[in-house]
């Protein structure tokens, strides 16, 4: 089972999406364990700060060392192997389809969401986490980013999709995007179905779609498309 640990100002914005669909079942089957601490009840002052003003002046507020430092510290205690901790902010490495994979196979994850400007420098130089972006923009806090982590790395665990096929055929897991798919009707306003998805040929549907999956990924992802190692067949 893979546990979660997640540090956040925001509790309860977690439960909602980890109750439905995959994430669900993924927990209920007891393939994932996320437990969400609240930030503001590792500080220690009377007010329950987590945040305070920049030194040197500016825009907004910094969150505070202590309070992060404590609740990494008790959530890593005594736990056998030590939490892989990640800090989610824009400046991190960019999460991909294969940083995912590798995350599917660690025993502990421990996800530190920032809020507000940025974390104090010293969290980083004392807690040494690593540090991930989910894409170049910037939202208002690492919420959003660790439930797409979980959500991303959940239906990459053994035994979650029912499927145990489909993970793999996935867009990206082969540096390829997904081919077009078809369900009922056969006809559709007029649209239809490619005669080659109802041959029954299965040697022909499985070229067809991976040209389609080729032809859509130098379309829309040449930066992909010159990553990927294919073989000879594949290169035709
Ligand atoms: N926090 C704010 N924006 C973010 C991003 N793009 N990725 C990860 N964490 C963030």
């Amino acid at each position: 089972m893979l546990r979660v640990d997640v540090v956040t100002i925001f509790p309860d914005v977690f439960e909602p999406y980890l109750s439905e669909g995959m994430l669900a079942i993924a927990r209920r089957k007891k393939a994932i364990e996320v437990c969400v601490h609240d930030l503001r009840d590792y500080s220690t002052d009377k007010h329950k700060s987590v945040d305070d003003r920049p030194y040197g002046g500016g825009p907004g507020m910094v969150m505070m060392p202590d309070p992060v430092f404590r609740a990494v510290e008790d959530i890593s205690a005594g736990t056998e192997p030590p939490p892989r901790t990640i800090m989610l902010t824009p400046q991190g490495r960019l999460f991909d389809q294969s940083l995912s994979r590798e995350l599917a196979r660690e025993q502990h994850l421990l996800l530190v969401c920032g809020r507000y400007e940025g974390f104090d420098e010293r969290i980083r130089a004392g807690l040494k986490p690593e540090e991930l972006s989910i894409g170049d923009y910037v939202l208002t806090g690492g919420e959003l980013p660790a439930l797409v982590v979980i959500d991303a790395v959940t239906r990459l665990l053994p035994g979650v999709l029912g499927h145990e096929d489909s993970a793999q055929f996935d867009s990206f897991t082969e540096n390829r995007l997904d081919c077009p798919q078809y369900t009922r009707p056969a006809e559709f306003r007029g649209m239809r179905v490619p005669d080659v998805l109802l041959s029954g040929d299965h040697g022909a549907v499985a070229q067809w779609r991976l040209e389609q999956s080729i032809r859509r990924t130098r379309e829309r992802r040449p930066d992909i498309l010159a990553k990927q190692t294919c073989s000879a067949n594949d290169k035709e």
